[in-house]
C-alpha cells in the first residue's frame, strides 16, 4: 500500500495549478529555542492554502463525462477555495455547498473563483447532505476534502517538494491535522524514503479525532468539535488518510487555543505572514515537542498550510497571544475602596509589566481589580507572583486558565457602582513604560480616591487609560491643574454620553 501511495504521489499532477512553495528560515524561534526551526510556506498557494494540491489532482482524474456533468463539494473553507480554483482552470462547472452561516467573505472567494455557491442548513451536516440530493438529481462528482487517495497523493507533493528542497539533516515534519489528508500524504512519502525522519501530527486539544482513533485503535466520532481553528475542525478522521498513516506517524500532539494564537505571532515575527490558526497549528506542536522532549541542536521544520483568515479575529488572536506564551497571569483581586489602596496595590505588584487593569468601584468597603501581569515565559514565576500579592494581604484568585474570564469577564467588569456617588472621569495617554502608572498615582492628591481604572497593554508607545477619580469638593476647581503637572495627555470624559448612559 506505501508503495503503491507514492508512486501516486510521484505522478500527482498538481503545478498547473498549485505552486512548489519555499522554505522559509525562522530565525527568532531557532535562536530562542536552540533548534533549527524551518516553515514550508503553504500559505504562498494561490488560494492561500494547501488543499489546491489535493483537489486539484483529484479533478484530473476525472473522466470526461465526469467533468461534463460537473464536481460538488460541501465546504466552507480551504477545501471550497481549492477545489473552485482548481474547476476553473480546469472549465468545469463546480457547485460549492455552504452553510447559511458562512461569513460572507468565504462565500464571496469562493463566488470570485468562479464557483456557484447554494447556502443550504444551519450547521455542515445539512449542507452535506444537500450536496448528496444534488449529487442524485444532477450527477456531479463528489470532490472529497481528505478522504480520498488521489487527494492525499496531491497532498503528499508537500512531502517530495521538503525532502527535495531540503536535503541536509531534519529530525522532524509536524502537520496539522484535521481529516488526516495531508499528513497521510507527507508521512507516506517521507517514511519511504528517509524512516529517519519523524512524523508528528498536530491537532487543536478540542479536535483531537486523530488523537482519539489512535487510542481507541479504531477510528471514533468526537461528540463535539471547537471551531476556533475551523480548518481542523474535524469530528472523526478519514478512513483512506487513517489506514495508511496509522503505522507511519511517530507521535501526535495537541495544542490549545492560546497556543495556536501564540504560534500565529511567531510566524509573523520571523516571516511576517500572517496564518491562520490552523496553519500555524503545527508550529504550536512543534514548540511543545521542544518542551516535552529537552530537544536541543535539532532541525525541525513545520508546516503552515494556510492563511485564509478574516481580519477582524486579528484582534482577538492577539490578545490570546501572551497567554499562550504563559507570560501573562490573569487574576482577580480584591482590594480595599479607600483612597491610596490602588496605589499600594500597585506598590506590591512592583517593578512587573502590567499588561491589563480594570477596576471599577462596587460599593464603599472592597473593589475587585482584574489585572493582567507579565511573568516569565512558561509562566514559571506565576505563583510567586500569586504568593507574593497573598502575603501583602490580598485575596486573589487566579484566572490564567479560566476561559469565561478571558473571553467575557475582561471585556465586562465594572459597570455601575451599587450606589450613587461623584466621580470626575478622565481618558489618559500614558506613555508605555514601567514606572508611568505609578508616577501618575504618586502625584495625586492622597485623598482623591480612585473609582475606576482600564488600561490594555496594547504595544504601542502609548497606553489608552481612563480613570475614575472621586475629587473632594474643594478640589474640583483644580482638577486641571494637578492634570497638566503629570504631564499626560489627557481628555475630560464626565460628561460623555457613553459614560453616562453605561457606567454612571
Ligand atoms: C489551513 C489548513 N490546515 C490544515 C488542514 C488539515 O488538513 P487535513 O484535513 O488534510 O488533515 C486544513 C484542512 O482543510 C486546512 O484548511
Amino acid at each position: 500500500m506505501l508503495e503503491a501511495t507514492v508512486k501516486k504521489i510521484l505522478q500527482a499532477r498538481v503545478y498547473e495549478a498549485a505552486c512548489e512553495t519555499p522554505i522559509s528560515p525562522a530565525p527568532f524561534l531557532s535562536r530562542r529555542f536552540n533548534n533549527q526551526i524551518l516553515i514550508k510556506r503553504e500559505d504562498l498557494q494561490p488560494v492561500f492554502s494547501f488543499k489546491i494540491r489535493g483537489a486539484y489532482n483529484k479533478m484530473t482524474q476525472l473522466t470526461q463525462e465526469q467533468k461534463d456533468k460537473g464536481v460538488i463539494a460541501a465546504s466552507a473553507g480551504n477545501h471550497a477555495q481549492g477545489l473552485a480554483m482548481a474547476a476553473k482552470l480546469m472549465g468545469v462547472k463546480a457547485v460549492i455547498v455552504m452553510p447559511r452561516i458562512t461569513p460572507e467573505i468565504k462565500v464571496q472567494a469562493v463566488r470570485a473563483r468562479g464557483a456557484k455557491v447554494i447556502l443550504k442548513g444551519d450547521a455542515f451536516a445539512a449542507a452535506a447532505e444537500h450536496a448528496q440530493e444534488l449529487i442524485k438529481e444532477h450527477g456531479y462528482t463528489y470532490i472529497p476534502p481528505f478522504d480520498d487517495i488521489d487527494v492525499v497523493a496531491g497532498q503528499g507533493t508537500i512531502g517530495v517538494e521538503i525532502l527535495r528542497q531540503h536535503a541536509g539533516r531534519l529530525d522532524a515534519i509536524f502537520v496539522p491535522v484535521g481529516g488526516g489528508g495531508l499528513i497521510a500524504g507527507v508521512a507516506a512519502y517521507v517514511k519511504y524514503l528517509r524512516p529517519d525522519i519523524k512524523i508528528i501530527g498536530v491537532e487543536a486539544e478540542d479536535s483531537a479525532c486523530l488523537n482519539a482513533a489512535l487510542e481507541a485503535g479504531e477510528r471514533v466520532v468526537l461528540d463535539q468539535v471547537g471551531v476556533f481553528a475551523e480548518g481542523v475542525a474535524v469530528a472523526q478522521i478519514g478512513e483512506v488518510p487513517f489506514a495508511l498513516m496509522k503505522d507511519l506517524i511517530d507521535d501526535v500532539i495537541t495544542v490549545t487555543t492560546d497556543e495556536m494564537c501564540a504560534a500565529v505571532k511567531d510566524i509573523f515575527e520571523d516571516t511576517r505572514a500572517v496564518a491562520e490558526t490552523s496553519g500555524a497549528l503545527s508550529l504550536a506542536g512543534l514548540k511543545k515537542y521542544i518542551q516535552q522532549t529537552g530537544a536541543e541542536g535539532e532541525t525541525l521544520l513545520c508546516i503552515n498550510s494556510g492563511a485564509n483568515t478574516n481580519f477582524d479575529r486579528l484582534q482577538h488572536i492577539a490578545e490570546r497571544t501572551e497567554l499562550g506564551e504563559q507570560r501573562e497571569a490573569i487574576l482577580a483581586v480584591t482590594i480595599a475602596e479607600k483612597p491610596g489602596s490602588f496605589k499600594k496595590f500597585c506598590r506590591t505588584v512592583g517593578k512587573r509589566m502590567v499588561t491589563e487593569f480594570s477596576y471599577r468601584y462596587a460599593d464603599s468597603s472592597e473593589a475587585h481589580i482584574y489585572v493582567g501581569i507579565q511573568v516569565k515565559p512558561g509562566g514559571e514565576d506565576r505563583q510567586a507572583v500569586i504568593d507574593k500579592l497573598r502575603e501583602g494581604g490580598y485575596q486573589v484568585e487566579d484566572l490564567t486558565d479560566n476561559e469565561l474570564a478571558k473571553l467575557h469577564i475582561r471585556h465586562l467588569s465594572g459597570g455601575r457602582p451599587s450606589e450613587r456617588f461623584e466621580e470626575e472621569v478622565y481618558r489618559f495617554e500614558f506613555p508605555e513604560r514601567p514606572g508611568a502608572l505609578m508616577n501618575f498615582l504618586t502625584q495625586l492628591p492622597h485623598d482623591w480616591n480612585i473609582s475606576l481604572f482600564h488600561y490594555r497593554n496594547h504595544g504601542a508607545a502609548y497606553g489608552r487609560v481612563l480613570v475614575g477619580m472621586q475629587v473632594p469638593n474643594g478640589d474640583r476647581i483644580h482638577v486641571a491643574e494637578y492634570l497638566d503637572a503629570i504631564g499626560y495627555r489627557y481628555w475630560r470624559e464626565s460628561d460623555n454620553p457613553a459614560y453616562r448612559l453605561f457606567m454612571a
